[in-house]
């Protein structure tokens, strides 16, 4: 098995998931700049692997940092914790791993530390911390495995779109976490792919994660769910997310929307997979998620190949908000949420 990323002595290694998946090539990040381009350039990407990227990222800066001061430090802190920060604005994960790293930062220097204690304890802590929400990331995805196997169909066929498995996590995956705990609990589950145009997360990396793992996947493209559905050969859905806000409206990459509208026509159930780190409480509704616009070249070209003309406008939003009315149930670590979301997600962090 591969392994999404990990801290090594000589920096954050990943697997370069531009290149997959004609290549299985991982590259090292020496510097939190480079962590912070690898985030930007979709080396690295699904929100909870962002947040374990970041949390590294930030780890990585302060173990290079020249800082002799505990303010020159701070400053660095905020540095690093600025760059990686304006990487990708929409997965949640991101903004709560550095919010968690900054409390670790402080926390290390509290009493009345000498400059040199002081740096020691948080670059150590700083990086068990980045290991730690590495494994957790691990745990919780293997948690909501457990919780939401129970909700796909004992046979049939799943849908899913963008990636949301081990690539897009530490490992196990939420949506595809779901799928792998259903799997090796005996259902007999095949998983329709949807290609997710344009930057083919479905294709790509979807597609090869499943293969790897022995799980029956059939790539379709993006236009085509809506026919599988209503020839009755759709049992559900299941999709991942970047930011989930407290009524339950949840952004995940673009075309889950039109998935989430299809779904609800043809009677099918829809479920979202995420952690609790991706649940924005301070967002009432999907109205105040932020939504990344990427480069129009990701649209008017596929794989490095102009496929529209040149001259050409294009727009990318690379996410959608799916309303909350149209979410069957959304599965976390700690359990199903449903309708009312409100209440039931604010239950779950009681
Ligand atoms: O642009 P990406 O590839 O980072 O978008 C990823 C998604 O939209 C995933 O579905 C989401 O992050 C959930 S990953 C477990």
């Amino acid at each position: 098995m591969f392994r999404t990323i990990e801290w090594t002595d000589q920096g954050v290694r990943m697997i370069d998931q531009t290149r997959l998946p004609a290549e299985e090539i991982y590259r090292t990040c020496r510097d939190y700049t480079e962590v912070a381009e690898a985030i930007r350039g979709m080396v690295i990407r699904g929100a909870p692997a962002i947040g374990v990227a970041a949390a590294m990222g930030v780890a990585l800066g302060i173990k290079n940092s020249s800082a002799r001061t505990i303010p020159a430090l701070r400053g660095d802190f905020e540095r690093i914790a600025e760059t990686l920060a304006g990487t990708r604005p929409t997965a949640v994960n991101l903004f709560w791993a550095i919010a968690r790293m900054r409390r670790v930062f402080e926390d290390s220097l509290t009493g009345d530390k000498a400059d040199a204690q002081g740096i020691q304890a948080v670059r150590a802590n700083l990086e068990e911390e980045a290991k730690r929400i590495l494994a957790e990331d691990i745990a919780i995805n293997e948690a909501m495995g457990r919780h939401g196997a129970s909700l796909l169909p004992d046979s049939g066929t799943v849908l899913t779109h963008c990636n949301a498995g081990a690539l897009a996590t530490g490992g196990y995956g939420t949506a595809l976490g779901v799928i792998r705990a259903a799997v090796s609990q005996g259902k007999n589950i095949k998983v329709f792919a949807d290609e997710t145009r344009p930057f083919l997360q479905g294709a790509r990396l979807t597609a090869w994660e499943l293969a790897k793992d022995g799980i029956p996947v059939t790539l379709i493209t993006d236009n085509m769910a809506g026919h599988f559905m209503k020839q009755g050969q759709i049992k559900a859905v299941i999709v991942g997310a970047d930011r989930i806000a407290a009524n339950g409206d949840t952004a995940n990459k673009i075309g889950t929307y039109s998935v989430a509208v299809l779904a609800h026509e043809n009677r099918i159930p829809f479920y979202v997979a995420a952690p609790l780190s991706t649940i924005d409480r301070s967002l009432d509704s999907g109205e105040g998620i932020p939504i990344e616009e990427r480069a129009p070249a990701e649209v008017t070209q596929l794989c490095g190949v102009q496929i529209a003309p040149p001259s050409v406008s294009a727009r990318h939003p690379a996410f959608d908000v799916t309303p909350h009315r149209y979410i069957t149930a959304i599965i976390t670590e700690r359990g199903i949420a449903r309708e009312p979301y409100t209440q039931s997600l604010s239950a779950l962090f009681a």
